[in-house]
């Protein structure tokens, strides 16, 4: 059986892990292939909580193996801490259902140390990073200067190599004005950490590519958002991997052909943390009504760094420019149980910039800072859409929502969410 690519449609925060979840329950293999432990993937189960952030969302079925594959960037001392946290909670996590891939990059304090410093350097044009060392470790792989996961498997190689780079590291950011970084006390933790990690070390490529000859079916779980990619999202307001399907393929080392399927996840209205364009952002009191005021887990603040996440109507531009962009064979649309009670509801579907119209994402951040949403106008509906599980049961107006919606983006909409559990989902029939 061939490969499913699951990816975010907006900035982030689109309700991947909750339908990685769902998907999960049809496949062999879940595999992540960008990004590390900027993401946070909620999934609910029976009322507990989840909030995953390297592991994928398919750790929580138990016939399903876990893959971290290359085009990651790994925080060891987290995931051993993300791995013993789940285990207190009760899901087992073993060589036996989570593989590492010996070519992801490690991200060290070296690089979370090179993050703050960035930020602080930017000032007012900060990026609004998670601060968890991301750029900073793309920046070294890229640069041929990274550390892998594969250097774990000896030891003493590897401390004298992070060793190497913490120093090094040191030095620069106390030129900068920076506090120094502890070399000795750091390398020992990894060590600890790459004992602990040493048994789940594999090649992950190959791992996949005979599950795949064998028939297995791989669900590529996709973290941040089409609008976050370093080549197609706002950049330079973006992270520094590759969330878009393109770098499924080279996150995971598998070939265009076995894939089949990718499904774009859209939240009903649109979010954003961190700086950058978003040209539906509302202020006032609809967007403190889309965000929620905290009290629920699912409320518009950070599951990673606990920020409000800033929020405005759904802009179909961006879903048409991640449905070209991805080629989506479907979308999924989370969160419209949170659209109840609006009168009048406003999706974007073009922008104007200057005398020019724009169907899709301008290519310039310059344009982009300049775009005007043209909106069209719905009627919302009253009713609480979180008990229903039939389609025809959605209320009318919801679901001419989610066809205008599928329309503007000539992509096919056969699954809503509308609550956090793994059961709030409302299917086409
Ligand atoms: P991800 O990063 O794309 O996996 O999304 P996050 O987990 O960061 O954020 C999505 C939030 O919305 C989480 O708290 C989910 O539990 C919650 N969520 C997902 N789908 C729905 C939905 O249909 N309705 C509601 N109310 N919450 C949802
Ligand atoms: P999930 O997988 C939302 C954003 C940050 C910042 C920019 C760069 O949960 O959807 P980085 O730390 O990656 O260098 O930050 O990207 N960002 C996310 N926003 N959801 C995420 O992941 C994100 N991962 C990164 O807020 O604007
Ligand atoms: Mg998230």
């Amino acid at each position: 059986m061939p490969a499913s690519i699951l990816i975010g449609a907006q900035w982030g925060d689109e309700g991947k892990g909750r339908v990685a979840d769902w998907l999960a329950a049809d496949a062999d293999v879940v595999a992540r292939y960008a990004g590390g432990d900027n993401a946070g993937h909620t999934v609910v189960v029976q009322d507990k909580v989840y909030k995953l952030h390297l592991i994928p969302s398919g750790i929580l079925h138990d016939h399903v193996m876990c893959v971290l594959g290359n085009g990651m960037v790994i925080n060891p001392v987290n995931l051993v801490r993300e791995i013993k946290g789940l285990e207190a909670e009760g899901v087992s996590v073993t060589p036996e259902n989570l593989l590492i891939s010996t070519r992801a990059h490690i991200i060290s304090p070296a690089h979370t140390a090179l993050d703050a410093a960035s930020e602080a350097q930017r000032g007012a044009d900060k990026i609004g990073t998670t601060l968890r060392g991301i750029g900073p470790a793309y920046m070294d792989k890229t640069g041929r200067s990274g550390l892998r996961i594969g250097q774990m498997q000896d030891i003493e190689l590897f401390a004298e190599a992070l060793h190497l780079q913490l120093r090094t590291t040191s030095d620069r950011l106390v030129k900068q004005g920076f506090a120094a970084l502890n070399a000795d006390d750091e390398v020992a933790i990894y060590i600890e950490a790459a004992n602990f990690l040493r048994p789940f070390i594999a090649d992950t490529s190959d791992y996949l590519n005979k599950r795949l000859k064998a028939g297995a079916r791989v669900l590529c779980e996709g973290a941040q958002g089409t609008l976050l990619d370093v080549d197609h999202g706002d950049y330079p307001f973006v992270t520094s991997s590759s969330p878009t399907s393109g770098g499924a393929l080279t996150g995971l080392g598998i070939g265009p052909l076995s894939v089949d399927e990718v499904v774009g996840v859209a939240k009903a209205f649109s979010t954003r943390v961190g700086s950058g364009p978003m040209p539906t952002e509302l202020d006032g009191d609809i967007a403190t009504r889309l965000r929620g005021t905290g009290e629920n887990f699912w409320d518009e603040f950070g599951t990673t760094t606990g920020r409000p996440r800033r929020c405005g109507w759904l802009d179909a531009v961006v879903l048409r420019y991640a449905a070209a962009v991805n080629g989506f064979t479907e979308m999924v649309l989370t969160k419209l149980d949170i659209l109840s009670g609006i009168d009048t509801l406003q999706i974007a579907t073009a922008y104007q910039v200057g005398d020019r119209r724009y169907e899709t994402n301008p290519s310039t951040m310059a344009e982009q800072e300049r775009a005007q949403p043209i909106y069209e106008s719905l009627p919302g509906w009253q009713e609480d859409l979180s008990g229903i599980r039939q389609w025809s049961a959605l209320p009318e107006a919801a679901r001419a929502y989610i066809d205008r919606v599928a329309a503007l983006c000539d992509t096919p909409i056969r699954t809503v969410s509308v609550g956090p559990e793994r059961d709030q989902l409302v299917h086409r029939n």
